[in-house]
């Protein structure tokens, strides 16, 4: 007795969306919406999320079903019958009427055509996602990761050519479905402007004499020729006292007099997006192999 109460009530609420449904119908919140039965049986009975009674105000006509002012607790998945075989279902849901805006981060770490943009949404919406290239064409719709809310996609544009001045930004259009509404928006951007280094690689410290040597290489993911993608360097070390200080500069070497405790650095494209990679760890300047190498 408990359990089958226990299934009617897992059963009777909207199913919860797990993936894009494959046929989909967006109306406006007080609208009418005509849904059609792919079929070719002249009479078909539809459910609403497996209710037999919908929770709307329906007219069915042969193949067709209209609901007439579409509200939330009309939305769902509505599926057409002849005989108890399941013929076709049409999810129905209401067009986003506040402008939502969703705050989406994209960021690419080069100018390799690659890039990652993720936001933060209901748990129970499902995301799907185009992206329009930089020569002009309109990609494959693909579905976006969700987990506990937190939406991730990553796209390669192929076409994107490094060298070239971006004239035309992409474009990332993007739809979204709950149980109940639609979103659809699309954002336009240049790579240029959401660029993010990876940090730089290979920092190697080496006492010459009295003076300190540190030495990178810019990230690998980064284009080259160097003069060409050029980048600033921000070297931040500590000393003993534990003052910071900072140096900024375009060469990948320095030379230090200072006792420094331990180093660390970043970069960034100073002729684009400005944005600072992460740092690289800290890096400690072992006492010890300093007195050792001053010795030598
Ligand atoms: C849609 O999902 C939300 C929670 O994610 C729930 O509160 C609401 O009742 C659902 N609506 C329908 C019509 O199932
Ligand atoms: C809608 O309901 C039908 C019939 O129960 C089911 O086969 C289908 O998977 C459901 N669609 C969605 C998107 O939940
Ligand atoms: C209708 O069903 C046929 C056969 O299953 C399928 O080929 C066709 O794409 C469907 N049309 C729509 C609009 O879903
Ligand atoms: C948007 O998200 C980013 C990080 O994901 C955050 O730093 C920023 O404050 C957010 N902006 C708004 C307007 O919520
Ligand atoms: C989403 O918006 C695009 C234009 O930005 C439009 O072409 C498309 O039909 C819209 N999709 C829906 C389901 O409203
Ligand atoms: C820390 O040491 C540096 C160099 O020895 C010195 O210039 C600076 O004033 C000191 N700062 C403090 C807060 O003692």
């Amino acid at each position: 007795m408990l359990v089958l109460l226990g299934l009617l009530l897992c059963l009777t609420p909207a199913d919860a969306l797990t993936a894009f449904p494959p046929k989909y119908q967006v109306g406006k919140l007080n609208g009418d919406v005509v849904l059609k039965c792919n079929t070719s049986e002249q009479q078909v009975t539809w459910t609403q999320n497996g209710e037999t009674e919908p929770m709307a105000e329906v007219v069915a006509n042969g193949q067709t079903l209209t609901i007439r002012g579409l509200d939330m607790p009309a939305t769902g998945n509505y599926s057409c019958w002849a005989s108890n075989v399941l013929l076709d279902s049409t999810y129905v849901v209401v067009s986003s009427t506040r402008e939502e805006q969703m705050n989406i981060s994209c960021q690419a770490e080069s100018y390799q055509g690659s890039f990652h943009c993720s936001w933060i949404s209901d748990h129970s919406a499902v995301f799907r996602a185009r992206l329009t290239r930089s020569d002009g064409s309109l990609g494959e719709w693909v579905l976006v990761a969700g987990h506990r809310g937190q939406f991730s996609v990553s796209f390669v544009d192929a076409s994107f050519c490094p060298f070239a001045e971006e004239l035309h930004p992409l474009q990332l259009q993007l739809e979204g479905l709950s149980n109940t509404s639609h979103i659809n928006f699309s954002i336009p951007f240049f790579v240029r402007d959401i660029v993010r280094p990876n940090p730089p690689q290979g920092l190697t410290v080496q006492w010459q004499g009295e003076q300190l040597h540190l030495a990178w290489a810019p990230p690998a993911s980064w284009p080259l020729p160097k003069s060409y993608f050029t980048l600033l360097y921000w070297l931040q070390y500590e000393l003993p006292n534990g003052t910071q200080v900072d140096k900024y500069m375009e060469d990948t070497e320095v030379w230090l007099q200072e006792r420094v405790q331990r180093v660390r650095i970043s970069c960034q494209d100073p002729y684009a997006s400005h944005a600072w990679s992460p740092w690289s760890a800290w890096q400690d300047i072992d006492a010890a192999q300093k007195h050792r190498l001053r010795v030598h």
